[in-house]
């Protein structure tokens, strides 16, 4: 088991395979997109199953793909079925915002895929199209479909809280009354360029007035599902929720067979139970989201034995923080972090 200098266990790795993307959503990258890393700036999959295995050696049982979109990158599948086959992962997850689900989701199962996550933040298609920057709802929701069709168990659905976009919550609650689906609202997370052009036109990709505290996202839902006789929303238990737990604290409404959560990195912050690591696309391990201090595991990976790998991977977990520190903004943005 790797531990970090905290006393944390780190058992999770999340890799960001790609910095691409076929959206552009408002609070992750900007209209015109960004400089994508050049291809040989980029990792191979080669080298990432080798940082994975190696990772795996060090204690690493989860791992979870993201982006970008992780789904543009050519030779996803092949990629998911080699990190399968690595002696002693306990499962592989993947991130997506779906579009791509609906051509890839069976192979994607066939190759030993355990579980998807789908980003979505909202069910009206046209404040879909504004958040997104030109997606088109039906595509997200035909990926959702197909999820379930192919059989994921279970389906997560990521829904970003933004204040300004007003977004109805409580029509995504209703996907999961007669759906196993988990619905999760997550806290809008100061990350990314503090000077961009965010959501409906406000100064910063994030900015705190646009960020909205779990305890009053349950309390809206709460009342919006109440009123329209499909409440109360009730705790779950710890070991009663979806597998694959993590920091989020789950919900049920009366007879619903999905559950909704909320994660909150920033109201109720879960650095004590954190534990994870980041691999970035071009090859930095990043020890905690909100720090941009990384660790290039790139040249090591390129040029030099397992052991310098494994030194690379100590120091990462020696220099883990503790908490994060009270930051807006980072250098980097999500689609390049992975989230
Ligand atoms: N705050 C919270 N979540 C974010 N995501 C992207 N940017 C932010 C942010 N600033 C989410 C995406 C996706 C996941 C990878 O991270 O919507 O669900
Ligand atoms: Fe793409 Fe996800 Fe960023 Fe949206 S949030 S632009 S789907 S990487």
């Amino acid at each position: 088991m790797a531990h970090d200098s905290h006393g944390r266990t780190i058992d999770y790795l999340r890799i960001s395979v790609t910095d691409r993307c076929n959206l552009r959503c408002v609070y992750c990258m900007p209209p015109e997109g960004i400089e994508w890393k050049p291809m040989e700036g980029i990792l191979s999959f080669e080298e990432i199953e080798r940082f994975a295995a190696i990772a795996v050696e060090n204690g690493i049982r989860k791992i979870r793909l993201t982006g970008g979109e992780p789904l543009v990158r050519k030779g996803l599948v092949g990629h998911v079925r080699r990190l399968r086959a690595i002696t002693g992962l306990d499962s592989i997850a993947l991130t997506t915002n779906a579009i791509l689900l609906p051509k890839y989701a069976q192979q994607l199962r066939d190759a030993g895929l355990s579980r998807v996550n789908i980003s979505l933040d909202s069910l009206d298609p046209d404040v879909y199209a504004e958040m997104t920057r030109g997606g088109r709802l039906q595509d997200a929701l035909d990926g959702l479909d197909t999820a379930l069709e192919v059989g994921f168990k279970p389906v997560k659905l990521n829904v970003v809280v933004v204040r300004s976009l007003e977004q109805d919550l409580a029509s995504f609650a209703k996907l999961a009354i007669d759906r196993p689906i988990h619905v999760r609202f997550i806290e809008y997370m100061p990350v990314g360029d503090a000077n961009a052009v965010g959501a409906r036109g406000h100064q910063g990709c994030w900015t705190e007035a646009d960020h909205v505290p779990s305890d009053e996202i349950i309390e809206t839902l709460g009342t919006a599902m109440s009123a329209q006789g499909l409440g109360p929303i009730e705790a779950v238990h710890k070991g009663q929720g979806p597998e694959g737990w993590g920091p989020a604290r789950y919900f049920t409404m009366p007879a619903s067979v999905g559950t909704l959560g909320v994660i909150s990195p920033l109201s109720r912050h879960f650095c004590g139970e954190c534990n994870r690591l980041r691999l970035t696309a071009d090859g930095r391990i990043r020890p905690c989201l909100f720090s941009d201090r990384e660790f290039d595991v790139k040249t090591a990976l390129r040029e030099g034995t397992d052991r310098e790998v494994n030194e690379v991977i100590a120091a990462a977990l020696r220099e883990k923080p503790e908490t994060h520190e009270q930051r807006r903004g980072t250098v980097r943005g999500m689609s390049q972090i992975g989230g």
